[in-house]
């Protein structure tokens, strides 16, 4: 009997954090990639033996040489809305399945429920995917357990305080690996079609806990210093966008008092646990840790 040959699955945001973990999975159980990037030299950051198509999601176009053939697509979004309607148009001619990077956006809990720019793209794009008729399943996970690296490792390195606001808003911090291999499962098993997961991870923990847990892990004493939103919206004035800021904000607030929302469905989807916010910090302890401690 002829092999039936594997048709790829394309991988946007291939070079970012939970799709590159994606290609990795998908590499390791045989299924053929495509990894999207639109700078030819993040070619360098994605292992030697994928295919990588260079596509910009900017320019429609641009992604119809990566498109041909391929079996489904893992979508991930972070450029303005203006050629979504476009690219989903393009996805629909050339594939049958769509798995999408959202966010928790229909999730009554105050934490999700705030103004938020990203959200509102996410539900664009979803009612673009679902128009399209193409089989979806939607990946909606929390705060990223890596958000810690990004915002408090600099700080942590440098003289062991964090400055920061709403220290006792909890949140449950996902693990992008998990988000990942639900997504990996999801492209290559029909049965994860119509699917629509929002994936946190195990515990609820302040920001404070986070940071403490971070100070156990690395084994020092992190100082955590609390900022009013004012104080935080001048710390990251000229460095982050001001909606980036002003939904964090409101988000942290809004859930002040409450436990984070947190679901089971990493351990329904994988039959295995999601990673503990300590786990994902013990991963990379390093980049918390000064290379160049003083003598
Ligand atoms: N951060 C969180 O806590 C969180 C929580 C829930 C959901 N999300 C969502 O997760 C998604 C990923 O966000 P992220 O911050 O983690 O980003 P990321 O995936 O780490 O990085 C962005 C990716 O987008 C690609 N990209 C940028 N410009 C592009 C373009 N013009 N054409 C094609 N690809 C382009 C980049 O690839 P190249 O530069 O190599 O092309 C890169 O792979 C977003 O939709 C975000 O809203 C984030």
């Amino acid at each position: 009997m002829p092999r039936t040959e594997v048709p790829p699955v394309l991988v946007t945001g291939a070079t970012g954090r939970v799709g590159r973990v994606v290609v990795d999975l998908l590499m390791d159980a045989g299924v053929p990639v495509r990894a999207v990037t639109h700078r030819s030299e993040a070619a360098a950051t994605l292992p030697a033996d994928v295919e990588v198509v260079t596509g910009d999601l900017t320019v429609p176009e641009s992604l119809d040489a990566g498109l041909r053939g391929a079996g489904a697509v893992f979508l991930v979004w972070t450029v303005p809305p203006a050629t979504a309607p476009a690219v989903v148009e393009r996805l629909a001619v050339s594939t049958r399945r769509v798995v999408f990077l959202s966010s928790p956006h229909r999730t009554p809990h105050p934490f999700f429920r705030q103004p938020n720019p990203m959200a509102v793209l996410h539900a664009d794009i979803e009612r673009l995917i679902a128009a399209a008729g193409l089989e979806t399943t939607v990946i909606r996970p929390g705060m990223f357990a890596s958000n810690a690296m990004f915002w408090w490792a600099t700080a942590i390195r440098a003289d062991g305080v964090v400055r920061w606001p709403y220290g006792a808003a909890e949140t449950a911090p996902v693990d992008e690996r998990d988000v990942a291999a639900v997504a990996a499962l999801a492209l290559c098993q029909d049965e994860h079609a119509g699917g629509d997961y929002v994936l946190t991870g195990p515990e609820s923990l302040s920001q404070a806990e986070q940071v403490s847990i971070i100070g156990d892990v690395v084994g020092r004493r992190i100082a955590f210093e609390e900022l009013s939103p004012d104080e935080f919206r001048r710390e990251t004035e000229g460095s982050w966008p001001r909606p980036v800021v002003d939904m964090l904000l409101a988000a942290w607030g809004a859930t002040m008092g409450r436990p984070a929302f947190v679901t089971s469905t990493v351990l329904d989807v994988l039959g295995s646990a999601p990673r503990s916010f300590r786990q994902f910090v013990a991963d990379h302890a390093t980049v918390f840790i000064d290379p160049t401690p003083s003598r």
